[in-house]
C-alpha cells in the first residue's frame, strides 16, 4: 500500500495502461482483461489487474493533469516497480492534418512547467517516449487502420486556456495536439529507468472547433487500449 494506491505487494503488474478517467480503467479492464481484478479504489481513482494474452496488465487511472498523473506513476514505479507505463487518453488536434478519432502517438511532449520542471532549473529539458514502444504503437495503430500521426505534443497545465499565443506558438511549430500529462510521465519514465509513451486520440479541434460524438468515445477508446496492449507486449 501507498498513500494513494491500495494495492498489495505484488498486485501491480510491470505493465500499466494509464487512463486519465478512472471509470474508463474500469471500462478497459472488463473489456479487454481476462480475471480483472479491482486493486486500487483509494479515492475512486480505479486500478484492476489483468491478464492480455496471457501478459499480467494493470489498467490505473491517473486523474487529470501532471500533478495527479505524477503521483499515481512515482507510486507505481517507486513501490510496485512499474517498468512500463502507457497514457492512453483524448487531446486536442492542433494542425489541420489532423482530423477528429486520429490517432497521436507523442514522440515528445513540450511543456512550460511539470512537477519536475523545477529540478531542470535552465535546462530546457525534452521529454521523450520510448523507442521501442512507439515503433511498436505505431505499427500497431496503422494496423488498426486508424489514421496515425506520430510527433511532438504539448502538455499543458490547462483546460481552459487564457494564453491563445502560446497554442499559436505549438501550432507554428508543428506540435500535433494539447493535452495535460504525458511530459510529466515521460519525464519520470527517464529518470528511473522505465518505458513510457502516450498514445492519444484527438477528441476536439482548437482551430476547426470539431468535437468528437460522444457515440463514438468507447470505440476510439477502445482502439487506444489495443494499440497500447499490443505495443507494450511486441
Ligand atoms: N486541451 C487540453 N487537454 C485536452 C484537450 C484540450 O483541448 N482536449 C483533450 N484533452
Amino acid at each position: 500500500m501507498t498513500v494513494h494506491i491500495g494495492a498489495k505487494p505484488g498486485e501491480i503488474a510491470e505493465t500499466v495502461l494509464m487512463p486519465g478517467d478512472p471509470y474508463r480503467a474500469k471500462w478497459a479492464a472488463e473489456t479487454f482483461l481476462e480475471g480483472a481484478e479491482l486493486v486500487n479504489e483509494v479515492r475512486g481513482m480505479l486500478g484492476f489487474t489483468g491478464t492480455w494474452k496471457g501478459n499480467r496488465v494493470t489498467i490505473q487511472g491517473s486523474g487529470m493533469g501532471m500533478p495527479s498523473l505524477s503521483i499515481y506513476a512515482n507510486e507505481l514505479i517507486r513501490d510496485y516497480d512499474a517498468k512500463t507505463l502507457i497514457r492512453i487518453g483524448s487531446c486536442g488536434g492542433m494542425q489541420p492534418q489532423v482530423g477528429i478519432r486520429d490517432v497521436i502517438i507523442a514522440m515528445t511532449a513540450s511543456t512550460i512547467t511539470s512537477p519536475s520542471s523545477g529540478i531542470f532549473k535552465e535546462v530546457n529539458y525534452a521529454p521523450t517516449a520510448d523507442w521501442s514502444l512507439l515503433r511498436a504503437a505505431v505499427a500497431a495503430s496503422e494496423g488498426k487502420g486508424c489514421t496515425t500521426h506520430v510527433g511532438g505534443i504539448y502538455s499543458s497545465d490547462v483546460f481552459y486556456a487564457e494564453r491563445p499565443d502560446l497554442d499559436e506558438q505549438m501550432v507554428r511549430h508543428g506540435i500535433l495536439g494539447v493535452e495535460m500529462e504525458a511530459a510529466e510521465l515521460y519525464t519520470l519514465a527517464a529518470r528511473h529507468g522505465r518505458r513510457a509513451l502516450a498514445v492519444l486520440t484527438v477528441s476536439d479541434h482548437l482551430q476547426t472547433g470539431e468535437a468528437l460524438p460522444s457515440e463514438d468515445r468507447e470505440k476510439t477508446f477502445g482502439d487506444m487500449v489495443e494499440i497500447a496492449l499490443e505495443a507494450a507486449f511486441a
